[in-house]
């Protein structure tokens, strides 16, 4: 029997790719790799032991906050500070950035920002969820504490960036800016095995995804792609399919792999967007890029944006690069 190229294996044979090769950025990606199965394991037993439901208090955003986000943040934290790597980190799940500067991280260059779990509003349906993750070096000097400065800085400063996807099977996908590799985790060993070498995005797909119940709040060429999505073509093949499942990795993930468009627009219920700059839209769009796609904010890419805060909310498109392209067109013909 071949033997799978373990996810361990694959971060120390390409460390090499990586501008700054020093190995630190590989013992961080293994403080991921870590706590993703430790909360894949919490996740598998959600609905056996009482870890589903609201924790009873919302998070700086608003939103209800649930046992397991809670649960997830606190093992990407701990592993990440468990590290001498990472000088400071900042969370969908907390209000201000957490700062490592105790002695074990007084020479750590790295910061990172994720999204513990996302599409938490799933988990008590048992429908997949994620994790998002990106990192960036610090761009003040080592040894003093990080600042909200070293958080905000454009996508195009990425280091890597990547997210897991506990789905039907347990996936982990990341870049470190030489494409995209996905790796699925055997839960008979516990370990993740490369499934996806170099995986590039369809040039363009049959599948939007949208969340509809907002259509009459869109802007109107928004709607019009919707209506250009759903009408008959033979020749390009719509009516598209929709398809929505309300956890952005798992819509994204499918995306990636089939082709299509991801689209959360502004619009009167969320004037900004919903999806976060720094947690959701940055990181998922290092990736997509790297595998062939584009992600915008219906005129610029996302990476380009300077960001103003942590928690700040973009609109967002992406996916397939054509299908990006033709949402764009309908957004220009009809710019409000
Ligand atoms: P989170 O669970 O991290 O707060 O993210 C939820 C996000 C994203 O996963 C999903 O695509 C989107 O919210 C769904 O929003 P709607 O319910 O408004 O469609
Ligand atoms: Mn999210
Ligand atoms: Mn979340």
């Amino acid at each position: 029997m071949v033997q799978p190229t373990t996810l361990g294996e694959f971060i120390v044979e390409n460390q090499q790719d990586f501008p700054y090769a020093t190995g630190e950025l590989s013992h961080l990606l293994t403080s991921i790799r870590l706590a993703a199965k430790v909360v894949n394991r919490e996740i598998n037993k959600a609905g056996l032991v009482d870890i589903l439901g609201a924790i009873g208090r919302d998070n700086i955003q608003g939103e209800a906050q649930q046992k397991l986000d809670v649960i997830a943040n606190d093992t990407f934290m701990r592993a990440l500070r468990s590290m001498g790597q990472v000088c400071g980190v900042a969370s969908e799940e907390e209000e201000y950035f957490v700062s490592f500067d105790d002695d074990i991280h007084s020479e750590a260059k790295y910061i990172v920002l994720m999204d513990p779990l996302d599409g938490s509003s799933n988990i008590d349906v048992n429908v997949s969820v994620g994790t998002i993750f990106s990192i960036y070096r610090r761009t003040t000097p080592v040894g003093i504490p990080v600042t909200l400065e070293d958080f905000l800085q454009p996508g195009d400063a990425q280091v890597a960036a990547g997210y897991v996807v506990y789905g039907s099977s347990t996936m982990l996908v990341y870049t470190t800016g030489s494409g995209v590799n996905g790796f699925t985790l055997d839960p008979s060993i516990g370990v993740f095995c490369l499934s996806h070498p170099n995986m590039h995005i369809p040039e363009t797909g049959k599948i939007y995804s949208v969340n509809e119940g907002n259509y009459v709040h869109f802007p109107e060429g928004v709607k019009q792609y919707i209506k250009y999505c759903q009408e008959y073509d033979e020749a390009s093949g719509r009516p598209y399919t929709s398809r929505y499942i309300g956890s952005l990795v798992s819509d994204f993930h499918r995306n990636l792999i089939k082709g299509g468009v991801y689209l959360y627009p502004t619009g009167t219920m969320a004037p900004k967007g919903k999806l976060r700059l720094l947690y959701e839209c940055n990181p998922l769009a290092f990736i997509v890029e790297q595998a062939g796609g584009s992600a915008t904010d219906g005129k610029r890419r996302i990476m380009e944006l300077q960001p103003s805060e942590l928690h700040e909310r973009v609109p967002c498109f992406i996916g397939s690069p054509k299908m990006v392209d033709t949402a764009h067109a309908f957004l220009r013909k009809y710019e409000e």
